[in-house]
This record gives structure tokens, C-alpha cells and sequence, in this order.
């Protein structure tokens, strides 16, 4: 992928990871009111809070440790952020599990979710011990697959007002949205870590 499209997507997708983490710490201001669709999670209480925080520093941590200059001049804060970012999974995951056994939406979407939330745990586990064995292409390969599946809450937050725009029913988008937030950005992550390595252009002989 040309150098110029991939700092431009990664701009847009840190920009929109940072604003969706914020916007979701929201759950800790009590004069905010809950929607009730969440509240009616059977595990709300107290999954929704310990879900809601880690998963959003989640979001907020994962975009920076993509940053080739940033692993180069300051591995130390690398190694401290993935620290943060991997604990953020695992236990947020884990809340996200408990909700999803708890969704209000049916058996589609708890599967959907539920399954994300696995995916997503073993995902991240596979990319700590890599890292913790000195193994870091392999680690960078897993921690991509990792925020693909991070990046899935943004885009659930992208297709449920879409899919409002469009007219299908609320419960029937957010059933698909269960799967289409996490499935597609799993296959691209995929196909973009098969893709041939980019070369640097050759410069033009005098
Ligand atoms: C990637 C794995 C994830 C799984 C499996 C997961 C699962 C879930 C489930 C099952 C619910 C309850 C939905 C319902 O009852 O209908 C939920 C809600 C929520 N999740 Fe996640 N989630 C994940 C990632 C994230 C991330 C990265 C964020 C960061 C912003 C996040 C933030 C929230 C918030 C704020 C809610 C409350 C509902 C809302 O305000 O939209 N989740 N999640």
C-alpha cells in the first residue's frame, strides 16, 4: 500500500478510535443516562462499567503502538502502553463475554459477541506470550489482528445510525452489526498481512 493512503487511513482510524473511547467513558458520569437497550443486559451490573472503561482504554492505547518512530525512539512507553492495551483487552474482553451472554437481542447477537469476545482474548494472549518470547513478527502480525477486531466497536458505532438512515428495523441491523463490526476487518487484516511487503521506490539512474 502506497506510504501517503496508509498514514491517511491510520489518521482516520486513530482520530475515530480516540473519539468512541471518550465518548464511551461517558458510563462513568452518573447524570449521564444509561440507554435502556444496555441496561437491560441481564450483566450490566457490574460488567457494563468494567467493560465499558477497558475496553475504551483499549481503543485509546492500540493506535500508537502502530507508530514505526514511536517503537524506534521510545520502546519503553511502547512496552508500557501494549502492557495497558493487553490487560485492557483481556479483562475488558472478559467483560464483554459476560454481557454478550447477557444481550437483550437474542441468541444472533450474543453469539456474534460472544464469540467476538473469544477471538479477541486469544488473539491478544497469542500476541503477549510473543512478545514475551522475543518472537516480534509474529507478535506485530497478532497485534494487528488484535486492533482489527478493536476497531470493530468503532465501526458498530459507524453502521448502527447507517442502517437507522436506511430504514431496517433496529433489532434486525443490530443482529448483523453483532457479526459485520468484527468478521470483514478480521478478512482485511488477513489479506493486508499476506499482501506482498512494500518496497521502497528505486531511485531512477543518472
Ligand atoms: C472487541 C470485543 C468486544 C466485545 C466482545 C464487546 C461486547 C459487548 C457487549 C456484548 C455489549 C452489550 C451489548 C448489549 O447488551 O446489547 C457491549 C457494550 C458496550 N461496549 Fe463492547 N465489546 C467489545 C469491544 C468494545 C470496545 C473496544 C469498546 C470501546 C469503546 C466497547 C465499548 C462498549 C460500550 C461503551 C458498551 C455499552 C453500549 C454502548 O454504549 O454502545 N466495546 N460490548
Amino acid at each position: 500500500m502506497n506510504a501517503s493512503i496508509s498514514r491517511g487511513l491510520w489518521a482516520v482510524g486513530a482520530v475515530s478510535s480516540v473519539m468512541i473511547a471518550l465518548v464511551s467513558y461517558r458510563y462513568f458520569i452518573p447524570s449521564i443516562p444509561e440507554p435502556s437497550n444496555v441496561t437491560g443486559n441481564l450483566m450490566a451490573r457490574p460488567w457494563l462499567l468494567v467493560h465499558a472503561g477497558l475496553a475504551a482504554t483499549a481503543l485509546l492505547t492500540g493506535p500508537w503502538q502502530f507508530l514505526p518512530r514511536l517503537r524506534a525512539r521510545a520502546p519503553r512507553l511502547h512496552r508500557w502502553l501494549g502492557r495497558i492495551y493487553i490487560f485492557s483487552c483481556v479483562v475488558g474482553g472478559t467483560g464483554g463475554l459476560l454481557l454478550a451472554s447477557g444481550a437483550t437481542a437474542g441468541p444472533i447477537a450474543r453469539a456474534g459477541f460472544g464469540l467476538l469476545a473469544v477471538v479477541w482474548l486469544v488473539v491478544n494472549l497469542q500476541g503477549l506470550r510473543l512478545a514475551m518470547t522475543g518472537r516480534y513478527a509474529e507478535h506485530r502480525q497478532w497485534m494487528i489482528r488484535s486492533f482489527a477486531l478493536t476497531f470493530g466497536a468503532v465501526l458498530l458505532r459507524v453502521y448502527i445510525p447507517i442502517s437507522q438512515m436506511m430504514g431496517i428495523e433496529f433489532m434486525t441491523a443490530y443482529r448483523a452489526i453483532s457479526w459485520l463490526a468484527w468478521v470483514p476487518n478480521l478478512i482485511v487484516a488477513e489479506l493486508y498481512l499476506r499482501s506482498p511487503p512494500r518496497r521502497k521506490p528505486v531511485p531512477a539512474a543518472a
